[in-house]
């Protein structure tokens, strides 16, 4: 698999039982594939008309993205890099972790997102202002 090159991140893989009679199972379990205490889940479906979603950038949360059906782009950009991920293995999710900002594009008609997430959800945490955010990051 490729390498990503922005800061804070990472390819994560949930363990999986693949059965063609019973069906697969994919388990996340904190501190072991999901390298942090999970505090919070949260999906997204029905993104078909949907073209972007999140578009911001958390400062302390870490959380780890999954397209646990269909696929989606995943828009990294650390303030220096900038990478593209297609996600469409429902195994292989993205760490997205704090000054890391992410938006999510190209929802197949099917898609739909699970994220985990190191911390309750918090207004206070995000940079929805990309200039805050690249403010914040090369000062
Ligand atoms: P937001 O994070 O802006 O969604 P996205 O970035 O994916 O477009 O969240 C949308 C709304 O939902 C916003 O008003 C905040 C609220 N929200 C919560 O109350 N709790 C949560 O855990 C999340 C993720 C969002």
């Amino acid at each position: 698999m490729f390498k990503i090159k922005v800061k804070n991140s990472g390819f994560v893989k949930l363990a999986s039982k693949k059965d063609s009679k019973r069906g697969n199972l994919f388990i996340a379990t904190a501190e072991d594939n999901i390298p942090f205490k999970i505090r919070r889940a949260y999906f997204m479906t029905n993104l078909t008309r949907v073209k972007v979603r999140g578009d911001h950038a958390h400062k302390k949360t870490t959380q780890a993205i999954f397209p646990i059906k269909g696929s989606f782009v995943l828009n990294l950009d650390d303030g220096k890099k900038k990478q593209k991920i297609t996600l469409k293995n429902p195994e292989v999710g993205v760490i997205l972790g704090p000054k890391l900002w992410h938006s999510m594009s190209h929802f197949s008609k099917d898609c739909s997102i699970l994220v985990l997430a190191d911390d309750y959800y918090k207004e206070s945490d995000y940079f929805r202002e990309y200039q805050d955010f690249l403010k914040f990051v090369r000062k």
